[in-house]
C-alpha cells in the first residue's frame, strides 16, 4: 500500500484478537521503529517485546487501568535511554525520538495488516518495576500489537486551513 493511503487507514484500535503474530511480520515492525530519524542519530530508543506469559502478567498488573493492550499477543515497551538524545532551550528530544519510531511502527504494522495504538497513559514507575528496567531509563509509549477485532471510525481532524500556516503566523485563507 502506498504511504498516504497507510497513513490514512492506520487508527488506534483498543480491540484485539488473540491471533498470534507472525515472528517475521514482528521483526519488520521492529526494524522500522530502529530505522527512525533521531536527534544527532542517537537513537536513543530501546524497545522491550513481551511475549511470555510471566512478562504478559506482570505488564498487565502494572497497566491496570488499561486492560486493552493486554488483549494484543504483543507489547512492544519503548523506552528511552534518556541521556542519549538532547535537551535544548529546555525541550527533551527523547519523546520526540522515541513518538517518532513509535510513528514507524505503527505504520509498518499498518502496512502488515496488524492493529497498533500508541498508549501514554500508565504509571512509568509501575511499568519500570514490572520489566526491572533501571531508574535512568524512561518508559516512553507501550504500542500493542496485533489483529484488529473492531474497525474504528475515522477520528476527526483540524482542517488543514486552521493547521498550515505559510510564511507567518496570520492566516487569511
Ligand atoms: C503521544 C500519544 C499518546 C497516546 N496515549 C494514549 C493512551 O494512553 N491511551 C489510548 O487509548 N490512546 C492513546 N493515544 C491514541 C490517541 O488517542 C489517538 O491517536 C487519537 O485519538 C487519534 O485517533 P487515531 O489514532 O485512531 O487516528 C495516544 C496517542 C499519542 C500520539
Amino acid at each position: 500500500m502506498d504511504i498516504y493511503s497507510l497513513i490514512q487507514k492506520r487508527r488506534s484500535v483498543r480491540k484485539y484478537k488473540d491471533t498470534l503474530v507472525d515472528e517475521e511480520k514482528l521483526q519488520r515492525v521492529l526494524r522500522a521503529g530502529c530505522a527512525a530519524p533521531s536527534w544527532g542519530n542517537r537513537q536513543c530508543w530501546r524497545f522491550v517485546v513481551i511475549r511470555d506469559a510471566a512478562a504478559r502478567k506482570r505488564l498487565g498488573v502494572a497497566i491496570a487501568d488499561a486492560p486493552f493492550v493486554m488483549e494484543a499477543p504483543i507489547q512492544i515497551v519503548v523506552l528511552a535511554e534518556e541521556s542519549d538524545s538532547g535537551i535544548k532551550e529546555g525541550k527533551e528530544y527523547y519523546l520526540a525520538d522515541c513518538a517518532i519510531a513509535v510513528s514507524y511502527m505503527m505504520l509498518a504494522a499498518a502496512n502488515e495488516g496488524l492493529a497498533s495504538c500508541c498508549v501514554t497513559a500508565f504509571s512509568e514507575n509501575a511499568v519500570r518495576n514490572a520489566l526491572m528496567v533501571p531508574q535512568d531509563k524512561k518508559v516512553a509509549a507501550i504500542l500493542p500489537l496485533g489483529y484488529a477485532d473492531e474497525t474504528p471510525a475515522p477520528t476527526p481532524r483540524r482542517r488543514q486551513s486552521e493547521t498550515v500556516f505559510y510564511d507567518t503566523w496570520v492566516n487569511d485563507a
